[in-house]
């Protein structure tokens, strides 16, 4: 695996990449590093194909509100490329905060509609931040394919939107959720947690998880399954809930039913530290949709 510091060098060597051979594709994973089976999961994803793999770790400054955890993000660069490195990975991307914003930077991406939904919402700026660091790997690395976790729902749906809206040259590809064998959606952040809390995150997937039943057992008009959902994160202790929401899986917007499909989508604090879930419910009846 080749680490790489400088855009100048990444640009060169992702070049290198798509000019070598006819059918030979390039994947990205952009990632803030403390690495888990979850983003694991998405470079064995790209490997399955006959892509050449980079990945990117930078903690992602414009993301963060200033009361939120950039100072403490948990950074674990080490292990990280040794994990990269076993699976694969041929190009590793570290850029310093001054290389990717010098002085004088001033151009942001925004999708201002769907980025103001969910995290958006409670989170002011977060996805413009997002957007925008996306936007600048895109650009340096020129992936054909790139690749994030359904995990963070809202995310993908603001990627996807730019995406599109801004004619990227490129596809991106979603992988689902990955918990841990207790339903615990794997976060980077769950290494915050203490042992009780961690027990009492559990609430988020058993939430969602009842609310996929009801759906299974033909429920499909929103408000019921909100209320189910609420009553079930009410009984946890010790969580304060920052949403609980049914929407369309792209534009964010709140759904009546779930008929055409829904992503319900969750966040809560656990103590201080903030989790996000969520579950997609695919269309009942696509003739209709
Ligand atoms: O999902 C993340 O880890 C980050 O939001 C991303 C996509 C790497 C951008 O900083």
């Amino acid at each position: 695996m080749r680490l790489v510091t400088s855009i100048d060098e990444m640009r060169r060597l992702c070049k290198a990449i798509r000019c070598e051979a006819e059918h030979q594709t390039l994947a990205l994973i952009p990632t803030m590093g403390a690495l888990h089976e979850g983003h694991l999961s998405l470079i064995r994803a790209a490997r399955k194909s006959p892509d050449r793999v980079a990945a990117s770790i930078f903690v992602n400054p414009l993301q963060f509100g200033p009361n939120e955890d950039l100072s403490k993000y948990p950074r674990t660069f080490e292990e990280d490329c040794a994990m990269l490195e076993r699976e694969g990975v041929d190009l590793l991307f570290t850029p310093t905060v001054e290389e990717m914003y010098p002085a004088g930077t001033q151009t942001w991406v925004d999708v201002p509609e769907i980025g103001g939904r969910l995290d958006g919402a409670s989170r002011p700026g977060h996805f413009r931040g997002v957007a925008t660091v996306v936007t600048k790997l895109f650009h340096i690395v020129q992936p054909d394919r790139a690749f994030f976790g359904q995990k963070d729902a809202a995310q993908v749906a603001i990627l996807q939107a730019m995406v599109r809206d801004l004619n990227f040259d490129l596809e991106i590809v979603v992988c689902p959720t990955i918990r841990d064998e207790d339903g615990l959606a794997l976060s980077s952040r769950n290494r915050y947690l203490t042992a009780e809390e961690r027990k009492r995150a559990l609430v988020l997937s058993r939430s969602l998880r009842k609310v996929e039943r009801a759906v299974a057992e033909g429920q499909h008009a929103a408000s019921p399954l909100y209320d189910l959902l609420l009553q079930e994160l009410q009984t946890a202790d010790g969580i304060r809930l920052d949403y609980a929401e049914i929407v369309d899986p792209q534009t964010l917007e709140p759904l009546n039913d779930v008929i055409c499909g829904a992503l319900v989508a969750v966040a809560a604090w656990v103590g201080t530290t903030r989790l996000i879930d969520n579950i997609l419910i695919t269309p009942r009846k696509a003739s209709v949709c």
